[in-house]
This record gives C-alpha cells, sequence and structure tokens, in this order.
C-alpha cells in the first residue's frame, strides 16, 4: 500500500504535467516541479517514467537531463539541506574542512563528492551535497543552509549554525 507521502506525489504529478503541457522548456518545468511537489525532495523512478511516457520521450532523454542538472535529486532528501561550494576560491579558503565538519557534524560516514549528488544522514534529518561555484567567489569560503547562502563561513560559524538547527526542531517535536 502506497504511503501518504507516495499518494501525494501521484496525485500532484498529473496536474503537474498538464499544467506544463504546452509551455516552452516543458520537461524542465515539470521534473523541477514535481521534485519540489515531493515531501522528500527528489524524483522518483516512477515518477520519471510517468513523465517520460505523457511526454512521449525515451525514458534515457528524461534521465539524461536529470543528472546533467545538479539540483535534480535521484535519492530521498533530508528534512534540511546543506550546500558546501567546491569551488577553487572556496576550496583555497577551507571549504574542504567545511564539508568535512558538516558530514561529521551530521552523522555522516562516507561522502564520495565525485561519484554521489548528495548524500543523507541516517536519521533524515540532513542531506549534505556540493557545488562548484555560488558565483559568490569574493565571499569564499561559501554554504547554503535551507536555501540560504552564508558568506566567509568558518567552522566555528558552521558548528554553530547546524547546532541551532538541531536545537530548533527538538524544540518543534516537543511542541
Ligand atoms: S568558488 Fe565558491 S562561490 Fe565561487
Amino acid at each position: 500500500m502506497p504511503t501518504a507521502a507516495a499518494q501525494a506525489q501521484v496525485d500532484d504529478l498529473p496536474k503537474i504535467i498538464q499544467n506544463n503541457l504546452d509551455k516552452p522548456g516543458n520537461l524542465l518545468k515539470i521534473l523541477e516541479q514535481a521534485q519540489e511537489s515531493d515531501p522528500k525532495h527528489y524524483l522518483s523512478e516512477k515518477t520519471l517514467r510517468t513523465v517520460a511516457d505523457t511526454l512521449g520521450l525515451p525514458l534515457t532523454q528524461v534521465y539524461s537531463v536529470v543528472t546533467f542538472y545538479s539540483f535534480f535529486n535521484l535519492k530521498p532528501q533530508g528534512k534540511h539541506s546543506i550546500v558546501v561550494c567546491r569551488g577553487t576560491a572556496c576550496h583555497t579558503r577551507g571549504s574542504l574542512a567545511l564539508l568535512n565538519e558538516a558530514l561529521h557534524n551530521m552523522g555522516i560516514k562516507s561522502f564520495k563528492e565525485e561519484e554521489e549528488n548528495s548524500v543523507t544522514s541516517l536519521d533524515g534529518f540532513a542531506s549534505v551535497r556540493t557545488v562548484a561555484c555560488f558565483g559568490q567567489c569574493a565571499l569564499a569560503p561559501v554554504i547554503q543552509i535551507d536555501g540560504v547562502v552564508k558568506s566567509r563561513m568558518t567552522i566555528g560559524k558552521l558548528v554553530s549554525l547546524l547546532e541551532k538547527m538541531k536545537k530548533e526542531a527538538k524544540n518543534e517535536r516537543k511542541n
């Protein structure tokens, strides 16, 4: 029996496809909206198959679009998102240490940066990913937490941001 979350995704998809059918660039728009509407912010195989079948496209074409753009997820994502810039400017100002701290703080043991798009903590609390450049190199090192860009990041600042995030989640659970 499908879960409520899976049902929500299945219910939304035909409407998303219908609303974008005649628009230019409809494949990207549909995929973006389908991912947004999914409670775990990812595109399941079922979603990709439905999109391909409805648009009359080969599934391989849909997959190649999804794998080309780094903002698409093929795996369920955590509740929070931590994105660490690994471009040259950020790397020279310590982004690897920031990435390692984010992983360690979330209890994530390994992340193959070159092979994986993102990694999610076992408790589903957060997903950690990297980007090639945020386009804000003058403010390096740059990270993004839940869509908010944070510049001139330090390990100390990162740790306090992550601890605050955990504390807020704990308080939410209590209420
Ligand atoms: S290299 Fe990090 S913002 Fe450009």
